[in-house]
């Protein structure tokens, strides 16, 4: 076959193979207990694992659960956020999307603890999701059940990936709720997943364009001067380990504060202070600042649907025996 057909021939099956899986719906190939089998221990072993890290290092539960979006957010959930950079190849980490993340030496202790009981079995994109729902319970929040059967990705993929899958951190409200739609998760799942802001950190790089030349008017002036304490210069240092806490009176804890700091105009970003402003999303705000069940109850749907969302499975990628790079 000449270069011509065979790319023609590969083309025609990729369309093929994304116009099954589109029909085929998120999630397809997953199961609840999918190690049952294989591997029975495996979801006990990295609850234990995230507990047991957790009380070394408890800002380690805040990462894991970011993971789990900025992974599944950019080509599905495959692990594709893990992947080290190449000579040639820059990967998702390397993106400023990525600007902030941590703690991803501890998934290589969690791979290790399962390879342990049953090696090459558990895929890194089904511990990036365990260990984020742990993760989550770990600092107060819903325990949930989560599908597992994932694959891990043989492709590179970039930093341009991420750069287009994530929005910056001076996104809006449309942005984000057209982001959130194409995921297949609507306005109050959308504004649930966003309370995990409730945890964590804003570098000040991600802070200054609020505070200087001039506060921003959406930001509560008397939080601006607290945050102006906390970031002193107007062109902080990328490398220095600069921030404010996300919610400074519970920071550790997964709850819904964060809408009611919200509603006081004391959230860090953009669009956390543009949720209580916009009329699509202010409805939830109020409503999530005055019922914690009702976060929980709209945060774990739509955790359940972006954690299926474009999975490879059976088949499909492969089991990477270190989560940093393919096999
Ligand atoms: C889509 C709109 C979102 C934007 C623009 C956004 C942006 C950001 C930014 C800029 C930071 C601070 C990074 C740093 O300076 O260190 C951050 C932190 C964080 N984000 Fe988001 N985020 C969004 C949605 C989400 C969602 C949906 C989740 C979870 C499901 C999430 C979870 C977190 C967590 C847990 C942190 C704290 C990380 C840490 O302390 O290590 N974010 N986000
Ligand atoms: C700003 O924060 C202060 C102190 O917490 C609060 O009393 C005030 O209501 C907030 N202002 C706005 C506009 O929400």
């Amino acid at each position: 076959m000449d270069a011509l057909s065979l790319f023609v021939v590969r083309w025609v099956l990729s369309v093929c193979l994304l116009a099954l899986r589109a029909a085929a719906g998120g999630g397809q190939g997953l199961s609840y207990g999918f190690y049952k089998g294989t591997c029975p221990q495996a979801e006990q072993i990295v609850k234990e694992q995230v507990s047991k890290i957790y009380y070394i290092h408890g800002n380690s539960a805040i990462s894991f659960h970011r993971n789990v979006f900025h992974d599944c957010s950019v080509e599905g959930c495959d692990a594709s956020l893990l992947l080290d950079s190449t000579p040639d190849n820059h990967g998702e980490k390397d993106s400023e999307r990525n600007f902030g993340m941590r703690n991803f030496k501890y998934l290589n202790v969690i791979k290790k603890a399962l390879d342990e009981e049953c090696p090459g079995v558990v895929s890194c994109a089904d511990i990036v999701v365990l260990s984020g729902r742990d993760g989550v319970a770990m600092l107060g929040g819903p325990h949930f059940e989560v599908k597992t059967g994932r694959r891990d990705t043989k492709k590179h993929t970039t930093d341009k990936d991420a750069d287009h899958a994530l929005l910056a951190h001076d996104a809006g409200v449309h942005a984000f709720l057209d982001t959130m739609a194409k995921l297949n998760i609507n306005t109050p799942q959308a504004v649930a997943l966003i309370g995990s802001h409730t945890v964590g950190r804003v570098h000040c790089v991600h802070l200054v364009s609020r505070l200087y030349p001039t506060v921003d008017a959406t930001l509560n002036s008397s939080y601006a001067e607290y945050l102006k304490m906390r970031c002193p210069s107007p062109h902080p240092d990328p490398k220095a380990v600069k921030y404010a806490r996300n919610d400074p009176g519970t920071p550790m804890k997964f709850d819904n504060n964060y809408y009611r700091n919200v509603m006081h105009m004391k959230g860090l970003l953009k669009l956390d202070n543009a949720l209580y402003l916009d009329s699509r999303t202010k409805p939830y705000v109020q409503k999530m600042a005055e019922d914690n069940n009702y976060f929980f109850e709209q945060f774990v749907e739509a955790m359940s649907i972006l954690t299926e969302h474009y999975v490879l499975t059976g088949d499909e990628g492969e089991i990477r025996k270190h989560c940093q790079w393919v096999n």
